[in-house]
């Protein structure tokens, strides 16, 4: 039988009021929430993978993606593990508000950063740091729930032994499981002696990963941390196909040109045109035109801000989530295209 029909499984999760039934403050900074639906739901997603949620603060909704961090083993709800950011809109208010019994909106699970089959396997090195710990940290809990053989090196980065998420837990997993390793990078690792003390570099890379060819690495963090790992991944000639990543902080666009040709974008089905200027996305137009469109990740990463892309010529430095069909049929994802020529475009509401 198709377990998809199976008429005792509940009906896939399609999105919507979901309510907080546990919260778990994780460090001084951080939080875990687990959501479940209050219809029978089921949750079905690969670990790494992230859900959108929507919130209203001031009569303002604002929408921002989160990784799973639980396992998709349990398919009845999903956890979601929450940083601060400084002067962040959305973190904070989280932190500041969310506990059990209330409700917010999620969406689907979506994402493109998950185990392969193929990786599956391991050799894994599973590299992150501060909040970017959440999808890995899904992958590790769902790979040693299943008894699964493959090694995984888990290497994290923190600013002080307080400021490790799920710390407790991966020190656990350390005694529990044979097969998993973890070092742990300490900015200031003052009294504790069993942590790397200072940054992750280059040559520390080296050093622990001494079989780098034969991994598949999964890498999430912030900019300047990724950017370091991938540059030593590159300068090693390391297979590219193993190589997996998740941005939570947007990439930089190539620069937005000052002076550029101004074009016009006509909103199908809206009646609005809006000139372009100096290279905007059109996510910035199309956002500044007050029409209605969901930018979760403004990274060119969730997808949440595809639009069609009628007539004219637009380059996109983002595609994913994006199939081929999909770019056949003129999608982009707003927040990481910008106009080539006069553009039309049609939101996807
Ligand atoms: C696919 C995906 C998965 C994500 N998963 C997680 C997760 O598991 N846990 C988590 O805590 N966050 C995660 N994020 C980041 C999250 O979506 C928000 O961007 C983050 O919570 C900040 O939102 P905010 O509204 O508080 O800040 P905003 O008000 O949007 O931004 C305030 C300022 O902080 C900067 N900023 C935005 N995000 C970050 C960041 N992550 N680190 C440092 N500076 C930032 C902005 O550039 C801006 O200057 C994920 C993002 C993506 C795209
Ligand atoms: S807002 Fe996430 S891809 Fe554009």
């Amino acid at each position: 039988m198709n377990m998809l029909s199976h008429p005792m499984l509940p009906p896939l999760w399609q999105g919507g009021a979901a309510r907080c039934i546990a919260r778990h403050d994780e460090t001084h900074d951080s939080a875990s929430f687990t959501l479940a639906s209050d219809m029978p739901a089921r949750f079905d997603y690969k670990p790494g993978q992230f859900v959108t949620l929507a919130v209203e603060i001031d009569g303002q909704r604002h929408h921002r993606a989160y990784s799973i961090s639980s396992s998709p083993l349990n398919t009845g709800s999903i956890t979601i593990t929450v940083k601060r950011v400084a002067g962040g809109l959305v973190s904070n208010f989280l932190l500041d508000n969310l506990h059990a019994g209330q409700y917010l909106e999620a969406g689907v699970t979506a994402g493109e950063f998950y185990l392969s089959e193929e990786a599956c396997a391991g050799p894994l090195v599973m590299l992150s740091a501060g909040s970017g710990v959440t999808p890995v940290m899904a992958m590790a809990r769902w790979l040693l729930a299943l008894d699964a053989e493959a090694s995984i090196h888990f290497i994290l980065s923190a600013r002080s032994e307080q400021d490790i998420i799920f710390r407790d837990e991966l020190l656990a997993m350390q005694v529990r499981y044979p097969n998993f390793r973890l070092d742990l990078f300490l900015d200031n690792a003052e009294g504790q002696a069993d942590r790397h003390a200072g940054f992750l570099t280059p040559e520390r890379l080296d050093g622990l990963l001494t079989d780098a060819a034969s991994c598949h690495f999964y890498l999430c963090g912030n900019p300047p941390y990724m950017a370091m790992i991938e540059s030593w991944y590159r300068e090693r000639a390391l297979p590219a196909d193993r190589f997996h990543k998740e941005n939570f902080t947007p990439e930089a666009l190539p620069a937005a040109e000052v002076g550029a040709q101004v074009f016009e974008l006509a909103i199908a089905g809206f009646g609005k045109t809006a000139a372009i200027v100096d290279g905007q996305t059109l996510l910035e137009v199309l956002e500044a035109s007050g029409v209605p469109l969901i930018a979760a990740c403004r990274a060119g990463v969730c997808g949440s801000c595809k639009c069609k892309v009628i007539s004219g010529q637009v380059e996109r430095a983002s595609t994913a989530t994006l199939t081929e069909d999909d770019l056949s049929a003129g999608l982009a994802l707003a927040c990481s295209t910008r106009a080539r020529s006069c553009v039309t475009v049609e939101l996807l509401l």
